[in-house]
């Protein structure tokens, strides 16, 4: 609110399949615009017709943009190119977008009635990563790609710093801990995190290291390394906290140094530590520890294999 005036509602459009932290990126730069931001997605036919289908359908699309925690409202089945009519249904001064070009199946400016009323902003696209970046690492099924460093995101502390909250939890606050990979942060991930931190007041996720993904995932896993993998996670609204690079056991001590009430867990399985442990051993024996059921049987890998069956569409 600009002191006690009308608020500046921002509006921004787009696919959103296989949400990364570039999409979010551009999301957080647009809410920084104004106070209010509205993002339009489009259908799977309107991007089929434009650019080929989706490897998301509408309703996951539509659920990860509401994950985002600097959007206020999804406007869902958005047209391909933006009006002027859209932007005064939702009542929005302008529209955001990155700076890169993008054409309808004509060729045409999807963004050309807005630029001409001169209701169109452009933020910094986030150079390093795409959907055709993560889908090209998802093609190679061998471990070259991190071993060789193909991410070409250049993590800052910066970066780091404008995703984040910066909010330390509330003297009596409940933490809630979970751990895991989150790699190719998807909407089971997202049903997941919703549920754990419905179990206390401050969610705190600890991200394992690329080498213990590795070790425990195999092949080519993690698909995206740990800075990018920070981000995705920051980049959710259920998220208080992120752990960048926590231990695979929870441990007394991790425990204790967070202050954790809780441990959970979804009902994927958990592989066992080096050693043959249970890395949930600790908070189980005394009696801090749960499982949850996120209703959703979205994976990583489940997202690997749909690339792999469409891989002649890209
Ligand atoms: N975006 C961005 N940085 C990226 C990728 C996308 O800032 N690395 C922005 C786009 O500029 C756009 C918004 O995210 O404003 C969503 O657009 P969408 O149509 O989903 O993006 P694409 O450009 O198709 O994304 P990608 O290349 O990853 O498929
Ligand atoms: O597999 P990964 O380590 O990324 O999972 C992180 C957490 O999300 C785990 O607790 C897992 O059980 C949970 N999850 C879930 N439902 C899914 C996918 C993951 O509850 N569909």
């Amino acid at each position: 609110q600009n002191g006690g005036d009308r608020q500046v509602r921002v509006w921004c459009d787009g696919c959103y399949d296989m949400v990364h932290f570039g999409h979010a990126n551009s999301l957080r730069q647009a809410k920084a615009l104004g106070d209010y931001l509205i993002v339009g997605v489009h259908t799977d036919e309107e991007i089929t017709k434009h650019k080929g289908p989706p490897v998301f359908t509408e309703e996951e699309r539509y659920k990860m943009v509401r994950g985002i925690k600097w959007v206020d409202e999804v406007v869902e089945g958005v047209p391909y190119v933006t009006t002027l009519q859209t932007l005064d249904k939702y009542d929005c001064d302008f529209c955001v977008h990155g700076d890169d070009i993008t054409m309808t199946a004509d060729g045409v400016d999807t963004y050309h009635l807005v630029k001409s009323a001169d209701r169109y902003k452009e933020v910094q696209r986030t150079a390093g990563v795409s959907t055709t970046d993560l889908v090209g690492r998802m093609l190679l099924l061998t471990r070259n790609h991190f071993r060789q460093g193909c991410s070409q995101f250049l993590p800052t502390t910066q970066k780091i710093i404008q995703f984040s909250n910066g909010q330390a939890p509330n003297p009596g606050d409940k933490i809630v801990y979970v751990a895991g990979a989150f790699d190719l942060f998807h909407v089971g991930h997202l049903d997941f995190l919703e549920k754990a931190q419905e179990q206390g007041d401050y969610l705190i996720v600890g991200l394992h290291t690329d080498p213990v993904v590795n070790r425990y995932k195999g092949k080519n896993y993690p698909i995206m390394n740990l800075h990018e993998r920070v981000l995705s996670v920051l980049a959710c609204k259920y998220v208080s906290e992120v752990v960048i690079g926590a231990p695979y056991k929870v441990t007394k001590d991790l425990m204790e140094h967070f202050k954790v009430a809780i441990v959970v867990h979804g009902q994927t399985k958990v592989m066992e530590d080096e050693d043959g442990e249970d890395p949930f051993k600790y908070p189980k024996e005394i009696e801090k520890f749960a499982t949850l059921d996120s209703g959703n049987t979205m994976t990583t890998e489940k997202i690997v294999e749909r690339i792999i069956r469409n891989r002649l569409e890209f």
